[in-house]
């Protein structure tokens, strides 16, 4: 397919200004930042120190600090302790969202797939096929103790699981060519690092490679005759799943729908009988909507301009663009800094703003504000790499994109979005950040950063106050609809915390109006004397106030008025980049935060 067309011959126009460079010369930084990528994924908690990348990637330890320089200015990693350790940082699931804000899937198929589990009372996902390996794009979990739980952007080994059969259904003989050659070269699935891996609690059943191939043969016969596909532990003891595809309009499989249970509530067939019916109309109306015509939020895609469109194809460094944020970022970190590679990423995460049938690299180009030549060259590395495919002269983001570190990072809590930010808040104003969210009448914090100073009063994460006395509270209260903040106001007992809470219930409503209008709130002193709170909301997507940030102020050190014109700015800049980082991780996340 168009993969392959890519790879094979350079693209049209690729010869306009004489020959092209060497691949491995003009593609290198963005070939490694990948590999980067790829290893913080796989690593244990998504951080490794720059000297086991230097070992698990095979780069030299020059260039592992170059692109990680670069990384972290694009926000995709983060430095920590020392500066040595790195992390995965949300913007890298801008590329996994290239693939899933691109598909359209997780936001066309994802509330129907909420409205199953509901229903069945179970954990449901949906897969797309991923070469010869299924990828989950959604996960809609039930909070269960179950063994295992995999992420929207974890693969699993086609012959490992329910959705594999039903795709393999559809495999021609170049895919069970492909299919085996990863067996043989990988018989324990060590690249599948999602899996469960043998230890403690081995698999009982150590896949023997002879039996393997026969025993997915069966399997893949049978889903193609019955229509659906189960899976009988195939994973670890106890899990069991059973699948439907769902057709798109033209009849080939968009994705699959799972139901997952355990052998301790289910047996393969109680749980067959049981969802069955209600998946195939889930997938019925599955394949309806991706009838309907589907409205892409467009991404704010600039017109070309002239000079742009007329360039040559050359490969001399590309006229600065004011769309580009890295010709700034060079100019500040000089040679330390990797222009291509942070322009290939740039180009890759563009892609999901043109919808199912991708981007021509006209659009990629403009959208990016980058040469067509630049472009052309991130698409050319990307497909190569399988995380783009062309069809015809447009290029789409694949599932692969999401073996970039989407799956971890589509996990954070809000808490462990929050920290990094609320670090820096405290360090800013020497005080104490927080994060809480509402619980009843209370708010419950949910990440903390302490600034070193002895507190007046012992707060942690899981410590709850009532809502009505606290800045981030009455945040929370002012954002809800009337009904719901009176109701909680109703469950609330009032009492005067010091001699300056207020617990007029009317002047509490008009303290909440007035907080709503100014999307920030200042306690002084109604929780504790001594003690001034300041806080705004943090904004989920769709709008709403998922949680509020705060700083609190000892009284005598910070007036209301410093409080307004230092803090106040520097806690709505943190807010700010919370809820960006929320946006970026919220694609497939049907369960956020569950
Ligand atoms: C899952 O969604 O976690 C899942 C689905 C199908 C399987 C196994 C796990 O076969």
């Amino acid at each position: 397919m168009g993969v392959t067309e890519m790879t094979a011959r350079p693209a049209a126009g690729a010869s306009a200004a004489g020959a092209p460079p060497h691949p491995d010369e003009s593609v290198g930084p963005l070939e490694r930042g990948f590999a980067v990528l790829r290893a913080l994924a796989n690593a244990p908690g998504g951080r490794l120190r720059a000297s086991e990348l230097t070992r698990g990637t095979g780069l030299a330890r020059s260039t592992v600090d170059r692109v990680a320089t670069t990384l972290v200015e694009l926000g995709a990693l983060r430095a920590e302790g020392d500066g040595r350790e790195l992390v995965l940082a949300p913007a890298a699931a801008r590329l996994g969202g290239a693939y899933l804000r691109g598909s359209a899937l997780p936001e066309t198929l994802g509330p129907l797939a909420r409205a199953l589990a509901a229903d069945l009372d179970e954990s449901v996902s949906l897969a797309v096929a991923d070469r010869d390996a299924v990828r989950f794009i959604v996960q809609v979990k039930r909070r269960r103790a179950l063994s295992v739980a995999f992420r929207a952007g974890d693969a699993l080994p086609a012959e490992r699981c329910a959705p594999g059969a039903l795709f393999a259904a559809g495999w021609q003989p170049a895919d069970f060519e492909a299919w085996h050659t990863r067996l043989a070269a990988d018989p324990s699935c060590a690249a599948f690092t999602a899996l469960p891996r043998p230890g403690r609690d081995a698999d009982p059943t150590p896949a023997d490679p002879a039996r393997v191939e026969p025993e997915f043969r069966a399997r893949i016969a049978r889903a193609a005759a019955d229509g659906w596909a189960e899976d009988d532990q195939l994973i670890e003891q106890g899990l069991i799943a059973v699948a439907v595809p769902v057709p798109d309009p033209t009849g080939a499989v968009a994705c699959v729908l799972s139901v997952v249970s355990h052998t301790s509530r289910q047996t393969v067939r109680s749980l067959t009988e049981a969802a069955l019916p209600a998946m195939r109309a889930c997938a019925a109306r599955m394949t309806e909507a991706l009838a309907a015509p589907t409205s892409p939020t467009p991404s704010p895609t600039p017109s070309p301009s002239p000079t742009l469109t007329s360039e040559p194809e050359s490969d001399a460094q590309p006229p600065e663009s004011p769309l580009d944020p890295t010709a700034a970022a060079k100019e500040q970190h000089g040679p330390g800094y990797l222009q291509s590679l942070a322009r290939g990423i740039s180009v890759l995460a563009a892609l999901g703003g043109g919808g199912p049938a991708g981007m021509t690299l006209s659009e990629a180009a403009a959208a990016t504000g980058l040469p067509r030549a630049t472009a052309r060259r991130a698409l050319l590395t990307s497909a190569r790499q399988g995380y783009v495919a062309a069809d015809g002269p447009r290029f789409r983001a694949l599932p692969r994109v999401l073996e970039l570190g989407y799956a971890r990072l589509s996990q954070l809590s809000l808490g462990e979005l929050a920290q990094p930010h609320l670090a820096e808040v405290a360090a800013a104003v020497h005080e104490s950040a927080s994060m809480a969210v509402l619980d009843g009448a209370d708010i419950r914090y949910v990440a903390r950063a302490a600034a070193g100073r002895i507190m007046s009063m012992d707060i942690m994460v899981g410590t709850r106050f009532p809502a009505y006395a606290t800045s981030m509270g009455r945040v929370l209260l002012a954002d809800l609809p009337a009904e719901d903040r009176a109701r909680r106001l109703e469950q609330a007992d009032l009492i005067p915390l010091t001699p300056h809470t207020v617990t007029d219930r009317a002047a509490l409503a008009h303290i909440l109006d007035q907080t709503a209008a100014k999307h920030y709130a200042l306690v002084d002193q109604e929780l504790e004397e001594g003690l001034r709170s300041i806080a705004v909301p943090v904004h989920d997507p769709a709008g709403r106030a998922v949680a509020a940030v705060n700083v609190s102020l000892h009284a005598a050190r910070t007036s209301p008025a410093q409080a307004r014109a230092v803090v106040l700015p520097i806690l709505r800049a943190a807010a700010a980049r919370i809820s960006a980082d929320l946006a970026l991780i919220s694609d497939g996340a049907a369960g956020l935060g569950g």
